[in-house]
């Protein structure tokens, strides 16, 4: 049976972004979000890999696949529950959850590919509420567990204090790293009850690198967060 290119597969879905308030406050920079895209209104794009055609949903692109393209191998299909929606997508079993992110479902706050090779820290996501690297993490190896990526977390009413903090505190210079520095001040502000010290904010951010220096901001934002969301404002 033949094989479908892997170019081909890098096709094989995109998530269209639609609605919006991140861009009103310049958030985009921080989420990783498209300008006026909204993470609570996502709307999944079933897209064959091989022609282009698109449907509303996976089984229908599933019967096109083998109607269409019976000669070719269909490709592995994965269920990634990402920001608490299941998205059944597909890779190829050496495809890394980064590659997944940006290629299948189209979220690119947390997809970077800076180092690719977990020195950096910037393609950092939560995977079952920790910190984990998603360029050295397989897609096929998440499934049945929960992905928190920036965008979901932007979008979520409980952390919009935090996302305030960071753009009030100027977090984002290139903004490169922001999304997945964004991603870890969630889980420090849950794993310390909103109560973090200034060096804890430190130890659990020395994975993440930034190239334009904008640590002590991160610190500062996230010691704003913590205050408000304890109802010290
Ligand atoms: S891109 Fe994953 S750690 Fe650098
Ligand atoms: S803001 Fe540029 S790498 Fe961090």
């Amino acid at each position: 049976m033949a094989q479908l290119p892997r170019r081909e597969f890098l096709k094989a879905g995109t998530a269209a972004l639609a609605g919006m308030t991140l861009s009103a406050l310049g958030l985009g920079s921080i989420t990783g979000a498209a300008e006026g895209s909204s993470p609570e209104k996502q709307v999944f794009v079933y897209t064959c890999p091989v022609c282009g055609e698109q449907f509303p949903d996976f089984e229908q692109l599933r019967l096109h696949f083998s109607g269409m393209h019976r000669e070719l191998e269909i490709p592995k299909t994965v269920c990634l529950t990402i920001n608490s929606v299941e998205y059944d997508v597909f890779v190829e079993d050496h495809w890394t959850l980064r590659e997944a992110l940006i290629r299948a479902v189209g979220l690119t706050g947390n997809a970077k590919q800076m180092c690719d090779r977990g020195g950096c820290g910037s393609c950092t996501v939560l995977i079952d509420g920790k910190p984990a690297l998603s360029c050295t993490t397989l897609a096929v190896e998440c499934e049945g567990k929960q992905i928190e990526t920036s965008e979901g977390i932007a979008a979520d009413p409980t952390y919009r204090p935090l996302l305030e903090a960071y753009v009030r505190n100027d977090t984002a210079q290139c903004g490169y790293c922001t999304p997945a520095q964004f991603t870890v001040a969630k889980y420090i502000l849950n794993k310390y009850d909103l109560n973090p010290t200034e060096d804890q904010i430190r130890l659990e951010l020395s994975g993440n690198i930034c190239r334009c220096g904008t640590y002590a901001r991160h610190v500062k934002a996230i010691m704003e967060a913590a205050e408000e969301m304890r109802g010290g404002k």
